[in-house]
């Protein structure tokens, strides 16, 4: 198969990929009770944060925000990217034990995957319908079926080939393309803590860029999304006070003029569509695709 671009950068992002899988963590966890005999599939599923507030749960109350959900405090003001800054961001800790696992792409083609087959998708896993794990699958599969909204690609992927080649639709075939993630530099990471810019941020021009969430299901599911309009992206060197150095990647929306008003990143930085940026950074399971040019 031809992903457009060479083998050796497949193989890269292959590791990549399944190193990155090993460490992804979720702030909520489900436990199952009936997923016994199948080597692919975990003990726990895990909610997984979109950073388009998709997926968040949204409290009641601004006030309690933070507590709520430590996961909001990923978002920022672009204001402060700036080096010696400090702000207060959520980042996970290592799971490995817990991390659903990608597919391969004949795995995943055994499995259907969309809504209306999840009678038989839930028998497959031996999860009751009305089930907790039912209904995040349930949501994920909605949340990859609904359609895109205006100047926006997206499609949801089980299979890192499946990914790679609407990532190569996306950018154009033959187009070559990298992965840029947020990495822990130390092992141990607190996952609530003060973190302080300990070197200017890099911003990375990228024409286009497809960034990919993960979505809660009992094997590796990304949402992969890229719109036309004003990204930047930033790679900010983090130092956590209580231990702990990230390599974050992050992102800032300067135009959020058409964007929702009740997203739910607006509650969190008190602000309003087109008043001002909204910056986030990528939790470490999620990939961040943009051409090499
Ligand atoms: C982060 O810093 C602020 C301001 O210095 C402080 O009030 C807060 O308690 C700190 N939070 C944590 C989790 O360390």
């Amino acid at each position: 198969m031809d992903f457009g671009f060479n083998s050796s950068i497949f193989i890269l992002c292959s590791l990549l990929l399944f190193q990155r899988l090993q460490i992804t963590e979720g702030h909520l966890k489900i436990h199952t009770t009936n997923m016994k005999n199948d080597d692919h599939m975990e003990n726990h599923l895990r909610f997984r944060i979109n950073q388009e507030g998709n997926s968040i749960q949204i409290p009641d109350k601004v006030s309690s925000l933070s507590q709520m959900d430590p996961a909001l405090n990923l978002f920022f003001y672009y204001n402060d990217l700036k080096l010696g800054n400090k702000m207060l961001i959520y980042f996970p800790e290592k799971d490995p034990l817990t991390s659903p696992h990608l597919l391969t792409k004949q795995e995943s083609d055994s499995i259907p995957f969309t809504s209306s087959q999840l009678p038989y998708i839930l028998q497959l896993f031996s999860f009751p319908h009305g089930s907790k794990q039912a209904l995040a699958m349930e949501t994920t599969l909605n949340h990859c079926e609904f359609p895109p909204i205006k100047g926006e690609s997206k499609f949801c992927a089980t299979s890192l080939e499946f990914m790679l080649d609407s990532i190569s639709n996306i950018f154009g075939l033959n187009s070559r393309f990298k992965v840029l993630t947020t990495n822990y530099v130390t092992e141990s990471i607190s996952p609530l803590q003060n973190y302080t810019i300990y070197e200017p941020p890099i911003e990375i021009s990228a024409k286009k860029i497809v960034a990919c969430h993960t979505l809660p299901y009992p094997y590796a599911v990304f949402y992969c999304h890229g719109q036309v309009s004003d990204n930047m992206l930033y790679k900010v060197m983090l130092d956590g006070d209580d231990g702990g150095r990230v390599e974050a990647t992050a992102m800032c929306h300067m135009d959020t003029s058409q964007w929702d008003p009740d997203h739910v990143a607006f509650r969190v930085l008190k602000t309003t569509p087109g008043a001002s940026p909204v910056c986030h950074f990528f939790p470490a399971d999620n990939l961040v695709w943009i051409p090499v040019s």
